[in-house]
């Protein structure tokens, strides 16, 4: 069993390494921001709860996303271990998966932080568009899809994110170095933290994280 958490700015990959992290070790792939953006698809109360919070770029309340995520991880594909990805986002919430996790006698294993320049992560999100389907995203100039507008994986439509506009980006990206990025230093002093150079091709930093995880004994 294994619990890995993907760390990162907005735009850093997570989404995208965190995927085939998941594909390639058989464990779920947990995204609060994609469960979010489903829920709202389909119009239920979680969805509209946090839709507010996240055209603007801030957190959705912790006891809201603590509580989808507990249920999230109890669900019978999250069995075998789970990647993690845009949670835990702040201290409050990493404490309340460690003890979450603790409880049934598991931990943490490791912690990926994908480290990736201001520049870098502004043109990703503003090239960003993601399936409505599966939520796979890809990059209009980096990693443009085979069929104009479709999603590679499943076919699906791809869309901007709403929350794609300049304002809600930067926002995002402040709130990260204000509430996130201080997790850095918690997984670190955990003896947990994996931190990989983010630039470079999709396939490039996978390869780097793979070897990463790979000298580990998990
Ligand atoms: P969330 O969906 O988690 O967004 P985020 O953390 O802001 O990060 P992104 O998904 O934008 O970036 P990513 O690191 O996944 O990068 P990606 O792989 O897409 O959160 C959205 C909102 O939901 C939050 O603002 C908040 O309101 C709410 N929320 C979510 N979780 C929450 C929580 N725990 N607590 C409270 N609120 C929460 O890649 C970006 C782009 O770059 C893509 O186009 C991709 O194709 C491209 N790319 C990826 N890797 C490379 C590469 N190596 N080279 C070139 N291009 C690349
Ligand atoms: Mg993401």
């Amino acid at each position: 069993m294994v619990y890995i958490v993907f760390l990162g700015a907005p735009g850093a990959g997570k989404g995208t390494q965190a995927a085939s992290m998941a594909r390639k070790l058989k464990l779920a792939h947990i995204a609060t921001g994609d469960l979010f953006r489903q829920a709202l698809e389909r119009g239920t109360e979680l969805g509209l709860k946090a839709k507010s919070y996240m055209e603007k770029g801030v957190l959705v309340p912790d006891q809201i996303t603590i509580d989808m995520v507990l249920e999230r991880i109890s669900a019978p594909d999250s069995g075998g271990g789970a990647v993690f990805d845009g949670f835990p986002r702040n201290l409050k919430q990493a404490e309340a998966l460690g003890e979450a996790l603790a409880r049934q006698g598991k931990a943490i294993d490791k912690a990926v932080y994908i480290k990736v320049s201001e520049e870098e992560l502004l043109e990703r999100l503003s090239g960003r568009r993601v399936c409505r389907q599966c939520q796979a995203p890809c990059h209009m100039s980096d990693s443009p899809p085979r069929v104009e507008g479709r999603c590679d994986r499943c076919g699906g439509e791809l869309s901007q994110r709403p929350a794609a506009t300049e304002v809600s980006i930067k926002k995002r990206l402040e709130v990260y170095s204000d509430e996130t990025a201080p997790l850095i230093d918690y997984y670190r002093r955990a003896g947990k933290l994996l931190e990989v150079a983010g630039e470079g091709g999709v396939e490039v930093v996978g390869n780097r994280i793979v070897a990463a995880l790979g000298g580990e004994r998990l």
